[in-house]
């Protein structure tokens, strides 16, 4: 493991009865995007809190390679709070230039990293306005820009998308991708599965304070359901003789319908065929990969 790899490792914590974590574990690589998803109220704002030091953990430890992380490093952490955390009375620019003084930046590179940025998320034209006078993506944007202006060594954003329009979205996406590439761990918290699944390149999903699947985007819809999707203006279902064939969903012409316990690799598919093809003509047949908002369905409903 890499001496910056971000270490969550093992933390629990409860909120009286409430078991809001449980031995929650996962490590993020420099250069990596990890994606951390779940339902609501899963513990993903929990354990970005506890990485952030704003709550102790009960057990379990935070860490950046083998060190322990501690006040002065995890000033060097870039973070997007859920309940944000500027100053909506002050100044966008003004607010920026302290943040990034107060983590360690002199004022002339504060000051360029600030107009850098805000250039960078269109957001020059309003630097002299108070943050709320901006909208709310717009809001969101300057809360990326806190995360992003003292070149942050890790990166924990919980929800950075919400409320984004799709230029916005992808503007936080190139930036996400950008400070990966330069070598550092990224973590972020999202409803949107889709963004997930193109954006990350290893997703967590947790489930009552716990992880329950991990991987590669790739890896997981690999060991998710196999799949086939199916174009037939036949309206019966033809498939029910078949064992272990079940609709997943059905939508005009077309049906998806999961292989109950299909090998992974290797699937005889021409029984499958030739019902379809019993049942009417054939415009479309093939195997997919579950998506990840398929693959998140059938893991937290487990
Ligand atoms: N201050 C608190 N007091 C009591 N219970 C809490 C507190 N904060 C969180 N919890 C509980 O801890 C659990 C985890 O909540 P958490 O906010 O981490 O979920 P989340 O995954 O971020 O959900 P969401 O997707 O809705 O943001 C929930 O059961 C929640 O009710
Ligand atoms: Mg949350």
């Amino acid at each position: 493991m890499h001496e910056n790899t971000l270490h969550i490792d093992g933390l629990s914590k409860r909120y009286g009865d409430t078991v809001a974590l449980d031995s929650m574990s996962f490590s993020v690589a420099p250069g990596e995007i990890y994606g951390f998803v779940g339902s609501n109220g899963a513990g993903k704002t929990t354990t970005m809190r506890i990485a952030l030091g704003v709550l102790q953990a009960d057990s379990g430890e935070v860490r950046v390679g083998s060190r322990i992380v501690d006040d002065a490093l995890r000033r060097s952490f870039g973070y997007m709070p859920e309940e944000r955390g500027l100053y909506p009375k002050q100044k966008v620019a003004e607010q920026l230039n302290y943040f990034a003084q107060l983590h360690g930046l002199d004022a002339a590179t504060a000051r360029r990293n600030t107009a850098e940025l805000l250039e960078r998320l269109g957001l020059s034209d309003r630097a002299k306005d108070k943050l709320q006078e901006l909208s709310l993506g717009n809001q969101q944007r300057v809360q990326l820009a806190a995360a992003l202006v003292f070149d942050p060594q890790v990166l924990i954003l919980d929800e950075p998308f919400s409320g984004l329009d799709p230029v916005a979205v992808e503007v936080m996406a190139e930036s996400l991708r950008e400070r990966a590439e330069r070598g550092i761990p990224v973590v972020f918290s999202s409803h949107q599965l889709d963004l997930v699944q193109r954006l990350c390149d290893r997703v967590g999903i947790v489930k009552s304070g716990r992880m329950v699947a991990e991987g590669s985007v790739d890896e997981l819809r690999r060991s998710g359901p196999v799949l086939y999707e199916i174009t037939t203006p036949a309206t019966s279902d033809w498939w029910e003789p078949l064992e272990g064939v079940d609709l997943v969903e059905r939508h005009g012409d077309t049906v998806v319908l999961s292989i109950g316990d299909a090998p992974a690799e290797g699937y005889d598919d021409q029984p499958l065929l030739k019902a379809a093809l019993a049942a009417g003509p054939v415009h479309h047949f093939g195997r997919r990969l579950p998506s990840l908002t398929e693959l998140f369905q059938e893991v937290v409903s487990q």
